[in-house]
């Protein structure tokens, strides 16, 4: 059985153009879990577009397994060490990027990495590296000691959505979860997946946890809908 994880940054995002607190992220954790979700995650970025320190504190207080996806730096550290969620998953991050665009270049930050996931260990925080699916990056995975990776679906999604050829894509993911998986790191898999293709890559038993967020909180608009016009209308008619 893989696991579920929900992302539930754009439910902060839908809050803070208000500036209220409406919907509540809190109650939408709850929903989330009592529903069947395995996991929370957020994405703390720097800019706080969407979560803020305050959202992190409170559900990291809160009997839930809890998920923070942040950038690879001493700050974002130093908050996860302060507010201990159960997984951390570092990943890359510009600040104009609308969503997280790819993997995180392991090659580049190789040295920066392998501290901050040695310090997250030795703090018991499940450590994830959100990385492109590549023989190299699970190589480099193993050598910068995460405990996990997250395979970035990008890619397949997008080609899946148009009708496109995937297989080549299909390959790419399942060679690198059986390296990952015969070196020891748990595989998790996420970014812009929808009902198909989380069905196509959910044949690849080396995928222990997907981690998805945009879709489901996109698809729970649209289902929760009529019941809410519904409520409206008793009270205006
Ligand atoms: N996994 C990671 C590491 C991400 O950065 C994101 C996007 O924030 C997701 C999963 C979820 O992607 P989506 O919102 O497209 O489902």
């Amino acid at each position: 059985m893989s696991k579920l994880g929900v992302n539930i940054d754009h439910v902060a995002t839908l809050r803070n153009a208000r500036g209220e607190n409406h919907p509540n992220i809190l109650k939408f954790a709850d929903i989330a879990i009592n529903s069947g979700a395995d996991s929370i995650t957020v994405h703390l970025r720097e800019d706080r577009r969407h979560i803020k320190d305050l959202d992190l504190k409170k559900l990291c207080k809160k009997r839930i397994k809890l998920n923070l996806e942040m950038a690879c730096n001493n700050k974002m550290l130093k908050i996860a060490l302060r507010n201990v969620p159960n997984y951390v998953c570092i990943v890359p991050e510009k600040r104009k990027e609308i969503t997280t665009e790819g993997g995180i270049d392991l090659k580049k930050n190789f040295k920066n990495l392998k501290k901050i996931i040695s310090r997250l260990n030795k703090a018991k925080i499940r450590t994830s590296l959100f990385i492109d699916p590549s023989k190299q990056n699970i190589e480099l995975s193993k050598r910068i000691g995460t405990k996990c990776v997250e395979l970035h679906t990008g890619k397949i999604s997008i080609l899946v959505k148009k009708g496109a050829k995937f297989s080549n894509e299909l390959k790419r993911i399942k060679h690198a979860s059986k390296l990952a998986f015969e070196n020891g790191i748990e595989v998790h898999a996420g970014h812009g997946l929808d009902f198909k293709t989380t069905k196509i890559l959910r044949k690849i038993s080396y995928i222990k946890e997907f981690n998805i967020g945009h879709f489901i909180i996109g698809e729970s608009l649209e289902s929760g809908m009529p019941s809410i016009i519904k409520r409206f209308k008793k009270i205006v008619r």
